[in-house]
């Protein structure tokens, strides 16, 4: 893994939003993997600017997303759907039918699973971004989940749901269960760029590249990925420097 430390989070956003851009200018039939959460937010909107100014093209882009919650509905506006086109889907010429995103609305979720593994096999990310939870999870793989498991429903554990309730008004109605790419999806990806950035990732971070390859940190699992770039911030990265 090659580790890239920044002096902020802007910096840091700069440096993977120019990545991108110039991989979609290089390859305007790309498929990117992307992500929700806080983590990217800064880089679709540096994508954003892009686009309205150098009006770089997302007409032939691809795009499959790691996960949504069960249960929501599409159209609620805390739906990993809803915050996808509002930072970003609306703001630039991707087509819409070309967008990605495993179906938790669905009452058949076997059937969801499997049919975004299909997705996935017809579109491999060329670029897949992660963030990482403060837990070591990636998607919403949490400790434990065993590393050749592809699309999936997760019961988020309690740490995910309350990192993830300042989204919603309590915390009783953070969602209990996502669907997720799996970790073997994941590591499909013909390349990672994973984002981490505040102190409260350190340790996760830390264990992402020293600590052993366990299912107890999913993320440890990309030592074993041939071509993941790590793109951190210095609070993120004082437990390694
Ligand atoms: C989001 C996702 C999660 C987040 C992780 C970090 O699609 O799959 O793994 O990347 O929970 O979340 P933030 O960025 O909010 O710290």
């Amino acid at each position: 893994m090659n580790i890239h430390i920044y002096k902020n989070k802007k910096e840091l956003d700069q440096a993977v939003a120019d990545i991108l851009i110039e991989h979609v200018r290089q390859n305007p039939t790309i498929t990117l993997g992307l992500a929700t959460g806080s983590t990217p937010i800064g880089v679709y909107d540096l994508l954003i600017k892009d686009h309205q100014m150098n009006q770089t093209d997302y007409s032939r882009v691809t795009t499959v997303n790691l996960d949504e919650y069960v249960k929501i509905g599409k159209n609620h506006p805390e739906s990993y759907f809803s915050f996808m086109k509002k930072n970003l889907f609306d703001h630039i010429n991707i087509q819409m039918d070309q967008v990605h995103l495993p179906d938790g609305e669905t009452d058949d979720l076997d059937q969801a699973c499997e049919a975004y593994n299909l997705v996935l096999s017809q579109h491999i990310p060329d670029i897949q971004i992660l963030g990482i939870g403060g837990n070591g999870h990636i998607g919403f793989n949490e400790p434990g989940t065993p590393f050749d498991m592809k699309t999936h429903i997760v019961k988020l554990a309690e740490k995910t749901r309350k990192d993830n309730a300042r989204f919603f008004e309590s915390l009783d109605d953070v969602p209990k269960e996502a669907i997720t790419m799996g970790i073997q999806n994941i590591m499909d990806a013909r390349k990672i760029i994973l984002m981490a950035s505040g102190a409260n990732k350190a340790e996760a971070v830390k264990q992402m590249l020293s600590g052993p390859i366990t299912e107890q940190l999913p993320a440890s699992v990309l030592q074993n990925h041939p071509n993941v770039e790590v793109y951190i911030d210095k609070e993120a990265a004082k437990l390694i420097i």
